[in-house]
């Protein structure tokens, strides 16, 4: 007979081999298998696990110990504030993107009729934050995969959020006569050689990679984002930490107003806003 609190203690241990945090690990997954918050495993301290919890545990265990990240093991991770199922047709999402969704938010201050579009939603993170923070508004998001697509509909059904979420490749699955007040993008932009591609073995490659150079994504997105958005419409991409002046450069050429790179706290270029271009 294990206690929970036996049984934790146990699974920190184990942890401390893949993990920098392996007490808050164990905390999550126990709580997460058992059905539980966190703060109760405390109350539950002396209970004992049935074989049944036993050998859910051990397979979040395993999982874990395989190298798996932390999101896929508890099979859902939290992002600017939303609890979100994730699986591994979906890219983890990252505290990164709040940049974009912060900066997209101080744009869409008090007008209850903004249209907004979300390309590459994979789990659904942008286009719910929008929609969540902005209830009036009408938001759209694109997916090329289906099984990310499913995992954000679900998302959004278990947040009584309103998207319109579409399947398909960029602007090709909307009617052509819809304009954006604002599009969000956090496409995939890594080259195909990038070096760190091994550490995200566990998540889908077409969510990181965009092809040899890693801009194409961004390439599409800017090519397509003028004659969808309004006049006075605004992008916002998530970008490569590298990839500012080219993503810049880009929007320039193609004549967007107030071309603008913003840094994360550590000082990097992580997000470029634009207006449309005036002829959109
Ligand atoms: C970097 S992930 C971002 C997911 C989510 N927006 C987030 O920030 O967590 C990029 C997403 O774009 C999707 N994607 C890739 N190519 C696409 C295309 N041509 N059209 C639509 N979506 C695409 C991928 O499947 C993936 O879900």
């Amino acid at each position: 007979m294990t206690s929970f609190q036996e049984y934790q203690r146990w699974m920190s241990a184990q942890l401390a081999t893949v993990s920098d945090q392996p007490a808050q690990e164990a905390r999550w997954l126990m709580a997460r298998s058992l059905g539980l918050r966190p703060a109760e495993l405390l109350v539950n301290a002396h209970q004992f696990l049935s074989s049944d919890q036993k050998n859910g545990l051990q397979k979040r265990l395993d999982e874990r110990l395989r190298g798996v990240p932390m999101a896929y093991c508890l099979g859902e991770w939290s992002f600017y504030g939303l609890d979100l199922e994730v699986n591994t047709a979906v890219l983890i999402p990252r505290p990164d993107s709040e940049l974009l969704i912060h900066l997209a938010l101080a744009e869409a201050a008090g007008d209850n009729t903004l249209q907004i579009l979300d390309l590459g939603t994979g789990s659904g993170a942008l286009a719910l934050a929008m929609a969540v923070a902005r209830p009036q508004a009408r938001v759209f998001a694109v997916e090329q995969s289906p099984e990310a697509l499913a995992v954000a509909r679900r998302n959004g059904e278990k947040l009584g959020a309103k998207v319109e979420w579409l399947e398909g490749d960029w602007f090709t699955p909307l009617d052509p006569t819809l304009r954006f007040d604002l599009i969000v993008s956090n496409p995939p932009y890594l080259a195909s050689a990038d070096p760190h591609l091994p550490e995200l073995q566990h998540e889908p490659l077409a969510a990181l990679v965009a092809g040899p150079s890693g801009l194409e994504c961004l390439e599409s997105i800017i090519q397509g984002a003028g004659k969808h958005l309004h006049p006075g419409g605004q992008i916002f991409l998530e970008h490569g930490w590298e990839q500012g002046a080219a993503v810049r450069k880009l929007l320039h050429t193609l004549e967007f107003q107030q071309v603008q790179t913003h840094a994360d706290i550590a000082g990097r270029e992580r997000v470029t806003t634009a207006g449309s271009p005036n002829h959109a």
